[in-house]
């Protein structure tokens, strides 16, 4: 396959998918080898969604399906940058492009204290990651690298950066709702929508 028809691939295998199911299990079992295939190919990200920025880790749009079924999404991470804990609400699948990010889960304690569960995760071009209401979804991601960028490509079940979702501050039960938005603002599905 031609490096400049990878994403487009992708985005027309993920459309025929969407298409076909709505089922949570189904779409991840069906993303699973796209993403694999995606993150095993490191020839295809464009410059401009490669980006890094020295204070903000990078959320680069990819690709927004119109109907707000699945999102897609370069994250780029810059030494020593990290996501707080979050949550996602819809399903996702991380695969790792460039570099290395470290991953680790949250669950609340009995007194409903959000603290670090199992052991954290380093994910390494060509790993996937799953994050879900079902499968767990709350964790801090950050760069696994010191002195370098990496970057993590996401794909989510719904238009990631228009979801209001949650923050969690560790230690504590307090949560915050927030909605992430893109680092690119001129992608198609950020035009102003008709009213329904
Ligand atoms: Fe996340």
């Amino acid at each position: 396959m031609a490096n400049d028809q990878r994403l487009l691939g992708f985005v027309a295998a993920m459309t025929r998918l969407v298409q076909a199911t709505s089922d949570e299990d189904a779409l991840i079992a069906g993303a699973t080898p796209l993403m694999r295939d995606l993150v095993t190919h490191d020839d295809w990200l464009p410059d401009a969604m490669a980006a890094s920025h020295p204070q903000y880790y990078q959320q680069h749009l990819l690709y927004g399906d119109p109907l707000d079924r699945f999102s897609l999404v370069s994250f780029v991470w810059g030494p020593g940058q990290k996501t707080p804990v979050h949550d996602h609400t819809v399903w996702g699948i991380i695969g790792m492009l460039r570099g290395a990010e470290n991953g680790q889960r949250f669950a609340p304690d009995a007194q409903g204290h959000w603290k670090p569960t199992g052991e954290r995760a380093t994910l390494q071009p060509g790993d996937l990651d799953i994050v879900s209401p079902a499968r767990g979804d709350v964790h801090e991601v950050s760069n696994a690298i010191d002195d370098s960028v990496s970057i993590s490509i996401h794909l989510y079940g719904g238009n990631i950066g228009r979801v209001a979702r949650h923050a969690y501050v560790p230690g504590t039960s307090t949560v915050k709702t927030f909605v992430s938005g893109y680092s690119n603002l001129l992608a198609p599905n950020l035009w102003p929508r008709p009213a329904a």
